[in-house]
């Protein structure tokens, strides 16, 4: 769920798939949660934007236990506010996604991100369902290290994304054979990561056109429900009827959008692949591509 398409961290190769001034507002969101409980879903993450700036986020957390939903969240928080946001939800939460950046990623999106600050975010959260989600862009020594510090303190999963092209952020990853490698020696590396981004730059240059395999939904913050953020052509308003609702998801089940190089960081296996190579569902964070072994969450 985007909980508003501005955002404060402004990381400049962002990949969501709504900027603009739209928020959610806490009456649709209250009402697709109650449809969303009607189609059988039964959790939410929220991301953004970031979500902690959202003045309802505690709300928009409450609201969602109360329906029966386990709610997730995605976020950059590190201090003041957004940090003292999160903490007092945070027992309400099913996982907690901290987002960090490598030194280079951190430089290149001016993000603010570090890998380091988000020991404070763990020690804040009482628990540890949550995961380190780290993107990689020149992946050194340094970020492996802090990296090792972080999840080792904290007991948290991990979770590691190149950085990926963006419709307003293009660019080539001439590291991006060395980034995976090092992913992969020093910390292993799922077969989908590898599969995905081993075509990488040829992507680049010719999108693939295959059907969109994403099991979830997405809520804009302007309060249309898509299966793929980015496929602005079949989208329904939470205000639809029931059936109108019900029958538009159904829609975009049985008719899935195409995929572009903006969707593909967060395309997921489809459900045959997923069988054959099972892999946790559990996390918040619907970009994740790689989860480490260890520590279990
Ligand atoms: C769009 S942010 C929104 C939530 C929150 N503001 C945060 O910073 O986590 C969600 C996730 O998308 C990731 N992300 C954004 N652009 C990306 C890109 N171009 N490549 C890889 N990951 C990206 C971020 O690092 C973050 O983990």
């Amino acid at each position: 769920m985007s909980t508003a398409d501005a955002c404060a961290v402004g990381c400049r190769f962002c990949f969501r798939a709504d900027v603009g001034r739209d928020v959610l507002s806490i009456e649709q969101y209250a009402h697709a949660l109650s449809r969303l409980h009607e189609l059988g879903i039964d959790e939410v993450c929220l991301s953004g934007g970031e979500p902690t700036d959202h003045p309802d986020f505690r709300q928009f957390v409450r609201v969602a236990l109360q329906f029966g939903f386990r709610c997730a969240v995605v976020t950059a928080a590190r201090e003041g506010k957004r940090l003292s946001a999160l903490a007092g939800v945070a027992g309400m939460l099913s996982h907690v996604t901290v987002s960090a950046d490598s030194q280079e990623a951190e430089r290149l999106g001016h993000t603010g991100r570090t890998i380091a600050s988000t020991t404070a975010v763990f020690d804040a959260l009482g628990h540890t369902r949550a995961s380190l989600h780290v993107t990689a862009y020149e992946l050194g020594d340094e970020d492996l290290a802090d990296i090792r510090a972080v999840v080792t303190a904290a007991g948290v999963g991990l979770e590691v994304s190149p950085l990926l092209p963006s419709r307003t952020f293009r660019f080539d990853n001439p590291n991006l054979a060395h980034d995976l490698d090092l992913i992969e020696n020093s910390l292993g590396m799922s077969p989908e990561l590898r599969a995905v981004v081993d075509q990488y730059h040829q992507w680049m240059a010719d999108p693939p056109h295959r059907d969109c395999e994403s099991e979830r939904l997405y809520l804009s913050a302007d309060g249309y429900l898509r299966r793929c953020p980015y496929d602005t052509e079949r989208q329904v308003s939470v205000d639809a009827s029931r059936q109108e609702i019900s029958e538009a998801v159904q829609r975009m089940l049985t008719e899935p959008p195409h995929t572009d190089i903006a969707c593909l960081a967060i395309c997921r296996p489809s459900s045959a692949e997923e069988a054959a190579n099972p892999v946790d569902h559990d996390a918040g964070n619907a970009d994740q591509a790689y989860r480490q072994e260890e520590p279990v969450r």
